[in-house]
């Protein structure tokens, strides 16, 4: 499908989409022959035509301020507007990351703050906000750990164990940092296979990294004999933080046992996401990791706010001071929810994934049916009898003018539905999609070929999704012909 299928193509010789004065004055030169660009075709369109094609394409865009956006493991709630008028309040907005500190005490002291929320959120004891994604912060922790272990001559420790139901960027991360990879299975209810984590911890293990709640959307309640046996075996224990939306004001990962954590503001504190950023991924320690987090982090002495780089940091892993407009929305959100906001996300976040679990459980698999966290997760193992699977129920979905859940992730659930509603739907919003679910059910007993042709009401119909990752289509061109060359 080319874009001339989307819109006609509208562009025709002499057509202008200005008007302009006669010139009174002598015309410029243009620039040197060498950087005038011949071959480029600029399309002729009228400014009205001009306009409705831009703003027919951006019709077609779905987002969280457009409709429901339960794609698990993304945490897509909305994020109040005016947290967007935070950063670009001139104070910050207008500041260079060169600018000397005695300058920028403001910023840095939204900074410093921010790490001081962070800190009491999840009990640990120092924050590095400069990591710029969740898996930037897994980086960042993961070199720590080695260093860590370095430090102490404890060279030999070369493995990273993790579960079987993580998410991509920590076997990704663990390998990037020079660690062997030991895989733990899931045990039947969902949790840490305790059989599994004995045979593999030993004193060759750096750390275990693991997710809480884990990707399932569930709560692990082995975590604190998890974290003994890996200290008392000399590990270092991570928590992929990415789904702090569950917990927040109500459980500290440093309560738990963890040494270190990395927090996703973009999903938790409110910063609009998705396509690749921006975001920001904090690295939390204890204090036996301290002295190795990255630089700059930001002390306050004297009432004055100072860039410092700890003693024995791993270094810069970012420029200047990390995405700091995705900062001061967080320090926004902290700010005006409070405490006792906070908790109420995690609670509201909590009830609506259960709502979508017990309302769909009789129409489709749930493979670990007990209370769940932020997400549910269901498998397409009923429709898949009928030949329905995963894909064509997401497929189908977007014929209901919803965006569909994740699927086939996590990858020990076959066919995975991963269901995220967080905590800013209403019951109608959950009861719209509740019952297109339940449609879509429905559909695959009596119908599953309109299932299998799904979406019929888009623009585009199904993708060859590896191709449109690979190859996206992003830009407007004059001719097929022109694509060829
Ligand atoms: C559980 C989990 N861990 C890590 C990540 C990686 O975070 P980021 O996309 O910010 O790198 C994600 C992102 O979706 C996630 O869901």
């Amino acid at each position: 499908m080319s874009k001339h299928d989307l819109l006609p193509d509208i562009s025709k010789p002499g057509k202008i989409g200005y008007s302009l004065p006669e010139l009174d004055v002598p015309p410029s030169e243009l620039p040197p022959e060498n950087l005038l660009r011949k071959e480029l075709e600029l399309p002729e369109v009228s400014e009205c035509e001009l306009v409705r094609y831009f703003t027919a394409l951006s019709k077609m865009n779905y987002g969280v301020d457009t409709g429901f956006y339960p794609l698990g493991s993304c945490t897509m709630k909305y994020n109040p507007k005016w947290h967007e008028d935070i950063p670009r309040l001139p104070g910050f907005a207008s500041v260079h990351p060169l600018q000397p500190e005695e300058t920028v005490q403001g910023a840095l002291r939204l900074m410093f703050e921010v790490q001081e929320y962070l800190a009491e959120i999840t009990g640990m004891d120092a924050v590095n906000v400069i990591p710029m994604a969740g898996a930037h912060g897994e980086l960042a922790s993961q070199l720590m750990m080695k260093a860590y272990h370095q430090e102490r001559g404890d060279r030999d420790r070369r493995k990273v164990l993790l579960t079987d139901s993580s998410h991509g960027t920590n076997p990704a991360t663990s390998s990037m940092c020079g660690f062997e990879i030991g895989i733990i299975s899931t045990d039947s209810e969902g949790n840490v296979d305790m059989k599994s984590l004995n045979t593999l911890m030993n004193d060759k293990v750096a750390a275990l990294t693991l997710t809480l709640p884990t990707t399932l959307g569930l709560f692990d309640p082995h975590i604190t004999e998890i974290s003994e046996l890996v200290h008392e075996r000399g590990g270092l224990l991570w928590c992929d933080g990415a789904n702090l939306n569950s917990l927040i004001g109500y459980v500290k990962f440093g309560d738990l046992g963890f040494d270190c954590v990395t927090v996703n503001l973009h999903k938790t504190f409110s910063t609009p996401h998705g396509g690749g950023g921006p975001g920001a991924g904090p690295v939390c320690t204890k204090q036996k990791l301290v002295e190795f987090l990255p630089a700059p982090l930001v002390t306050k002495e004297c009432g004055r706010y100072k860039l410092v780089a700890p003693a024995k940091s791993i270094g810069r892993i970012g420029g200047f001071y990390g995405n700091f407009g995705v900062l001061a929305k967080a320090y926004a959100y902290i700010r005006s929810l409070g405490a006792e906001g906070l908790k109420q996300v995690a609670q509201d976040a909590v009830l609506n994934a259960n709502y979508i679990k017990e309302k769909l459980k009789a129409h489709y698999h749930l493979p670990y049916d007990r209370t769940c966290m932020h997400e549910v997760v269901f498998s397409h193992k009923r429709q898949a009898a009928k030949g329905v699977h995963a894909m064509d129920i997401a497929k189908r979905l977007l014929d209901y003018g919803l965006h569909p859940s994740t699927v086939h992730f996590p990858l020990i659930v076959d066919g995975a539905l991963m269901i995220e509603p967080t905590e800013t739907e209403s019951k109608a919003t959950l009861d719209e999609f509740i019952q297109a679910m339940i449609e879509i059910a429905k559909e695959a007993e009596t119908n599953p070929d309109i299932l299998h042709s799904a979406p019929h009401n888009t623009p585009v119909r199904r993708l060859d999704s590896a191709r449109a990752a690979r190859q996206p289509d992003l830009r407007w061109e004059i001719s097929e012909t022109k694509i060829e060359q």
